[in-house]
């Protein structure tokens, strides 16, 4: 896999970059159809049901429909995640909106783990209702919560695993049973559908573990050098069409110029980007377990994490090896803003911003900044804390990551 992401498919039929080491970046809007023919049977069989669009010849005909650049990065993304089919979006948000897009309609619930990125949590309270779509809210750590959460009008059950900010797993496989055994008794299976930002395809492929989609920011790893916007879904080929027709009619495709860098410098260096952060959260958690202004640190490699043998299973990078990833979610005594004022002003190697998944180490408070959306009974129903802070681990020297966390933990 990891020779794969760097090389991609050599011979694709995408385009035919045999000259190219690196593909050129492709940028046109519009393409010559060469016959009136052969337009006509681009649009004839654009997202045709049955066709299988990584096999198919394409005939490109305008970039919001189809385009070579992201189309490699889409047979790319599918084989990262173990998936039949990717189709890759402007933002993650548009992502996430366009696989529930083809899976919900009106009348229909959506059971989702109470604990969501504050733009999800947003999507979610703010236009389903209007939408006519349900959203049930539910603690799926729980046990038991899942299945009494079920209708026969559920059509999807959306978490994220680890869910942003607090770190907290879902244990895939057991969803998919309980939505199984559910259906078991002559009633529609709700679609698992999973953001696997946290985690990316590295430390987690979901589709593996029982999910039925795979939603992703490309803003953050897998683009990984903070540069561009994008999103991805990475499902089975039976939404493909469904998928294509929803991106072609609302409209939220990746730009090429941005499909680009993350196919050509993003995903070939996930492995590596990964397994260096990683190393670096290990250290970064020891570290701030131990220390006396930390009041709590969530990490799924810690053996202190409540959920550590979940963790052990189910994040698990391509050689099998545990993979608990690259973010930390901690609570400390004292002023957040103290600690993040210092980061602000002194600090060399963690920068106060939001976003995550990039080479620079980012530091940010969720009540105040990515969950700000949330009323506070809502950030309390989330589990979010004031003291609460979400750290995103990049390439930079470890020892000076601590350095500054330690001065600026002196400042609370
Ligand atoms: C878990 C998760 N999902 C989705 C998104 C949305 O991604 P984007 O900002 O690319 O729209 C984010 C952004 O922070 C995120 O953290």
């Amino acid at each position: 896999m990891e020779t794969f992401l760097v090389h991609g498919r050599a011979h694709t039929k995408k385009w035919d970059y045999s000259h190219h080491l690196v593909p050129p970046i492709s940028s046109s809007a519009a393409y010559r159809l060469g016959s009136a023919e052969r337009g006509a049977l681009g649009f004839e069989s654009f997202a045709r049901e049955g066709l299988e669009p990584s096999k198919a010849s394409p005939i490109y005909i305008y970039d919001r429909l189809d385009e070579p650049v992201r189309g490699m990065l889409e047979e790319s993304l599918a084989e990262a995640e173990c998936g039949e089919f990717a189709a890759t979006f402007a933002t993650g948000m548009a992502a996430v909106s366009a696989g529930l897009g083809v899976l919900l309609q009106h009348g229909d619930e959506m059971v989702v783990h109470r604990t969501l990125y504050g733009c999800s949590f947003s999507l979610f309270k703010n236009w389903y209702p209007r939408l006519g779509i349900r959203v049930v809210y539910a603690d799926l750590t729980r046990e038991g919560a899942l299945a009494r959460a079920l209708t026969p009008a559920t059509r999807a059950v959306y978490f994220e695993s680890p869910a942003n900010p607090t770190m907290e797993l879902i244990d895939i496989g057991a969803a998919r049973a309980v939505c199984e055994k559910y259906a078991r008794k002559g009633r529609p299976r709700a679609q698992i559908v999973i953001d696997n930002t946290f985690a990316t395809p590295f430390c987690q492929r979901p589709l593996t573990l029982g999910a039925d989609m795979v939603v992703h920011s490309l803003t953050k790893n897998l683009g990984g050098f903070g540069t561009d916007m994008g999103g991805a879904v990475i499902t089975r080929k039976e939404f493909s069409s469904q998928m294509l027709l929803y991106r072609k009619d609302f409209g939220g495709c990746l730009a090429p110029k941005s499909a680009w860098p993350i196919f050509v410098y993003g995903l070939p260096t996930l492995p590596l980007r990964m397994r260096q952060q990683q190393d670096s959260a290990r250290r970064v958690a020891d570290f701030l377990e131990r220390h006396p202004k930390v009041a709590r640190v969530s990490y799924p490699g810690l053996p202190s994490f409540p959920q550590y043998q979940l963790a052990r299973t189910q994040m698990v990078d391509y050689a099998g090896g545990f993979a608990p990833g690259s973010m930390i979610y901690f609570t400390v005594h004292g002023d957040v803003n103290h600690v993040l004022n210092y980061v602000a002003r002194n600090a060399y190697a963690v920068t106060l911003a939001v976003s995550l998944g990039q080479v620079r180490t980012l530091i940010e408070s969720p009540t105040q900044m990515t969950h700000a959306t949330l009323s506070a009974d809502d950030q309390g129903a989330c589990g979010l804390e004031k003291s609460g802070l979400r750290l995103s681990l990049g390439l930079e020297n470890v020892n000076d990551i601590l350095a500054d966390l330690e001065k600026g933990l002196a400042h609370t």
